[in-house]
């Protein structure tokens, strides 16, 4: 178990939720190396109304006595078709959980460069998302952004693994590959940690047993996908490996690499690869995924005395 640090990591989420982001999300608001500062909502595996709905309910379920402050990032890509994952994470984006109806999103609520504007202090951004919210911030006032940016971790991409949507792209990256390219010309110090990294997390099938009843319903459907589209007899939970290297970073070993994004439409589209002449980011391409599992059963599961045998 990591030592737990004296003062918290202050942290901004942006997130689609999302099963795997439901996992990221509770393993983030019940750490207590992290001070989650704000959630932003993006679309992505669900619409923006869904997605905004089920982040209420993960932070109501987590029992978090503190308000977290809530944000809309993006409501589409930045200039492609709104293309959302119902056959990955079900129409509500989680599954089978039972949840109240969505509502509409007023046009007054917090934009993600808000959120940032208002931290005291530098934060680490996470994004579970596609990128398209940090896109805008970085569009309506950069220099916030960079102030208050001291790291950026995202779920993004992939280089030698093989792509989750077309053969060679990641679903975040393929949502929105324009966003993709603006968020990695900005060169803030982002860290890929893509497909190559994420696909060897895997929560197995008969582990979903133990957790909380609407993880559970959640994690079902994500069980079923993966069975069905990977053969696997579980499910990738991609997103919990952006937060978990906040809480012990010896889990993830980066390369220092310069990227590219294809902005072809078809198979390539949203493909990351290393080019010479791309961007600047240090990009995960090894894991250890048992220490990772560990803290999420530890700190995630229903019953927290069954999590120390995994
Ligand atoms: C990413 O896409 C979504 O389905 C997941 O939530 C994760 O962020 C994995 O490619
Ligand atoms: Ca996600």
């Amino acid at each position: 178990m990591p030592p737990i640090p004296h003062s918290p990591i202050p942290v901004v989420i942006d997130s689609d939720p999302g099963i795997d982001d439901a996992l990221a999300l509770m393993l983030a608001l019940k750490s207590p190396e992290l001070d989650v500062r704000g959630i932003s909502i993006s679309y992505g595996n669900t619409v923006v109304e869904n997605a905004w709905r089920n982040a209420v309910e993960i932070v109501r379920r987590a029992g978090i006595a503190a308000r977290i402050p809530l944000a809309v990032g993006a409501r589409r890509p930045l200039k492609r078709a709104l293309a959302v994952a119902a056959d990955t994470h079900g129409p509500s984006g989680l599954g089978y959980a039972q949840l109240p109806p969505a509502g509409v999103i007023l046009d007054f609520v917090k934009p993600l460069v808000r959120l940032l504007a208002a931290q005291p202090r530098p934060v680490t951004l996470v994004t579970l998302g596609p990128v398209t919210s940090l896109a805008l911030a970085l569009r309506s006032d950069a220099a916030v952004v960079r102030a208050k940016v001291a790291r950026h971790v995202a779920m993004i991409g992939n280089i030698e693994a093989t792509g989750n949507t077309t053969k060679y792209s990641e679903f975040n990256a393929w949502c929105d590959p324009d966003a993709l390219a603006e968020v990695l010309a900005a060169e803030l110090p982002t860290e890929m940690v893509g497909l190559d990294v994420t696909r060897k997390l895997v929560v197995h099938a008969g582990e979903v047993g133990r957790f909380e009843g609407w993880m559970q319903d959640a994690l079902r459907f994500y069980v079923e996908f993966h069975r069905k589209s990977e053969r696997l007899e579980g499910a990738v939970v991609n997103d919990v490996l952006a937060i978990a290297v906040l809480l012990q970073p010896d889990v993830l070993t980066f390369r220092d690499l310069r990227l590219t994004v294809n902005l072809a439409e078809g198979e390539m589209r949203g493909r990351t690869r290393p080019d010479p002449k791309g961007s600047f980011a240090r990009v995960a391409m090894d894991v250890r995924p048992e220490p990772v599992r560990r803290l999420l059963f530890d700190r995630v599961l229903r019953d927290q005395t069954a999590g120390a045998a995994v």
